[in-house]
């Protein structure tokens, strides 16, 4: 039998649901029961009525599932942790709060929102401090409902999305750790010093480059990328609206997309003018870690009942009082975002 076939034996006999981001590779990708966006995959698998999530992305992602949903088991071929929510823990976010202190800005007049990409430790200390999670899809809503507080904005890990949303409402921003304490007090919106590596690699001279070469390119984006290339792009969405987006235009128009390698090489396959917006290969390590291979074994081990060394591995396992405080913020985002 195929591993494919294994793969698809191993899901029926377990009742359990395969789900891919879309930066699996394609060959996960492709035996997925359910693709999509961070938020997409949050919502859906958490309401899903299988027991048994088998989740191929990275760690904070299962981690969200297994939050939103605590009676299902969430396993992981690979617990791959994505680089930028490894840039924040607990003990970060309680220093990033003692600066504001320091700065004199008081702890009830913060509220922060930490994107998805964070681990549920994190989310819980912001659920705590009354605060919110948001994904690329829906962080315009809950920025919005942030300023309706009037109160500081400390947006976590990603200092890009946090500084883009800034700039996009005419809001001061600044981040913490390059910023004066002036320039905190000053600032609207304080960002955490995170990035994503792998949203780093796209540069307004790629799109300079592209702009020269073909007359009429659109430029789409992942709000991750730099603000100096956010401001240069033609479209800037989740994973999800950047396929959609794409999917909508005439198949002749040129776009250079500047997000993860294995989903715009998706797109590339029906189309000669559709391009990487990056001279080198965006690839995100984490998310490609997960091979079709590793879905099988940890099916395997699952139906095997290895429990000890595979609780450890490949099961989301979230202590109760972190799991109560992220959900809460989880919550509220879900909540926001209807
Ligand atoms: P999406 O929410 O757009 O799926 O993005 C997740 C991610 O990790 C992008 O780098
Ligand atoms: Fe994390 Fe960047 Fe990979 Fe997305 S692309 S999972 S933000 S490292």
């Amino acid at each position: 039998m195929s591993v494919q076939d294994q793969i698809k034996q191993h899901l029926k006999n377990l009742d359990a649901l395969l789900v891919a981001h879309y930066y699996q590779r394609d060959e996960v990708l492709e035996l997925a029961d359910l693709s999509g966006d961070s938020l997409e995959l949050a919502k859906k698998a958490s309401l899903s009525p299988h027991s048994l999530i088998v989740f191929c992305g990275v760690a904070f992602m299962g981690q969200s599932v297994k939050v939103l949903a605590p009676q299902k088991r969430v396993i992981m071929p690979k617990v791959a942790c994505c680089s930028m929510a490894k840039m924040i823990d607990d003990e970060y976010f309680d220093r990033s709060i003692d600066t504001l202190n320091q700065a004199g800005i008081k702890k009830e007049d913060i509220f922060p929102i930490t994107y998805i990409n964070s681990n549920a430790s994190v989310k819980a200390k912001v659920g705590k401090m009354g605060g919110v999670v948001c994904t690329s899809s829906n962080a315009s809503k809950i920025f919005d409902y942030a300023l309706q507080t009037n109160k500081k904005i400390f947006f976590l890990p990603d200092r890009c999305l946090g500084l883009n949303l800034a700039r996009k409402n005419n809001l001061k921003s600044c981040v913490l750790g390059q910023a004066s304490k002036e320039e905190i007090v000053d600032s609207a919106v304080i960002c955490y010093d995170g990035f994503c590596s792998v949203h780093q690699l796209f540069t307004t001279k790629d799109i300079a480059f592209f702009r020269q070469r073909y007359k009429d390119i659109l430029i789409i984006t992942h709000p991750e990328c730099d603000p100096s290339v956010v401001a240069q792009s033609d479209f800037v969405g989740s994973t999800s609206q950047i396929i959609e987006f794409v999917k909508n235009l005439d198949p002749n128009q040129a776009v250079a997309v500047g997000t993860e390698f294995n989903l715009v090489n998706r797109l590339r396959s029906g189309s000669k003018n559709t391009f990487v917006l990056s001279s080198t290969i965006p690839q995100c390590p984490t998310m490609n870690e997960t091979t079709l291979q590793d879905v099988l074994l940890v099916l395997e081990s699952f139906t095997q009942n290895k429990s000890d060394l595979f609780k450890s591995m490949n099961e989301i396992i979230i202590p109760s009082d972190v799991a109560k405080y992220a959900k809460i913020a989880l919550d509220r985002m879900l909540e926001l975002s209807k």
